[in-house]
């Protein structure tokens, strides 16, 4: 049974409040870096210090889950020196970083296709998970060498392995647990830095019914306060999941605007 309700089939209690979970694409590093006459990697430098900011802020306001967009499966097409320097510094990070999330009670989690990692990073990557799975604070779970699609492929391949399906009675809470964040609720908020108004086939079955927030910032520049403006046009969204205004319960509907 899965462990959270899916939000096409039942609906989600306190749309209201502060999310329990954010899902980010930070994007614009690149972009960031040229505009100051560096190279591309030094945004990606940058961008893991506004990451660390953004996670002690979340869970600091009582965000559960913070899920964040680090390499597409089309990142590939990358230039070469850039990829390598991506997968070198998700590497430090892993080094570095692991320490202070066991004593920010955070645990870490990594979704996405390993098969194309050098054997060091998926080690620490094991071992990272191993060493933070007792943590009952926020989650925080980096999407590496992740797509959308090869998510939702990955589950049905998985579920078709496990039993002997009649294709026409596989139904949504079938499939769930096999994704790859089977762990987490659907994210509330997305949140996408860098200007450009498009999914790059991030988390496309967990997106249904988020609200999706685009600032043009870009990812080295979302600080605290850009964080705290995403949250307020969050809150002041009305979440219908399919329903009209007058059906809500009191409190969540939009106040008159
Ligand atoms: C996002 O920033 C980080 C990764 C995709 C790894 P970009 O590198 O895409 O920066 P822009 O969009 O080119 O500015
Ligand atoms: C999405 O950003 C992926 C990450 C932030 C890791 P991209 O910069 O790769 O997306 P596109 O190519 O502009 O759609
Ligand atoms: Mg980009």
């Amino acid at each position: 049974m899965a462990l959270f309700s899916s939000s096409t089939q039942e609906i989600p209690a306190d749309a209201r409040k502060v999310p329990a979970h954010i899902a980010i694409i930070m994007d614009g590093n690149g972009r960031w870096a040229k505009k100051r006459l560096m190279p591309r990697v030094y945004g990606h430098k940058k961008g893991v210090e506004t990451l660390r900011e953004v996670i002690r802020t979340c869970d600091e306001l009582g965000v559960r889950f913070v899920t964040v967009f680090a390499f597409s499966s089309e990142n590939w097409r990358r230039p070469p020196d850039e990829v390598t320097f991506l997968m070198g510094l998700f590497l430090q990070a892993l080094q570095h970083e692991v320490g202070k999330m066991q004593r920010n009670n955070i645990r870490l989690k990594i979704i996405g296709n390993r098969t194309h990692f050098a054997p060091e990073l998926v080690r620490l990557i094991e071992e990272a998970e191993v060493s933070t799975a007792g943590n009952t604070g926020l989650t925080l779970t980096v999407a590496a060498d992740y797509g959308g699609r090869w998510d939702v492929l990955n589950a049905m391949q998985q579920l078709l392995a496990s039993g002997d399906f009649d294709a026409e009675s596989i139904t949504e809470q079938d499939l769930a647990p096999h994704l790859a964040m089977a762990y987490a609720p659907e994210p509330d908020l997305f949140i996408r830095t860098g200007g450009e108004q498009r999914i790059s086939n991030f988390l496309i079955w967990q997106l249904a019914y988020t609200e999706l927030y685009f600032t043009d910032l870009a990812w080295p520049d979302f600080d605290r306060s850009a964080l705290l403006d995403a949250l307020d046009w969050y809150q002041g969204r009305e979440r219908r999941f399919g329903r009209i205004s007058e059906q809500l319960p009191p409190g969540q509907e939009r106040s008159a605007d």
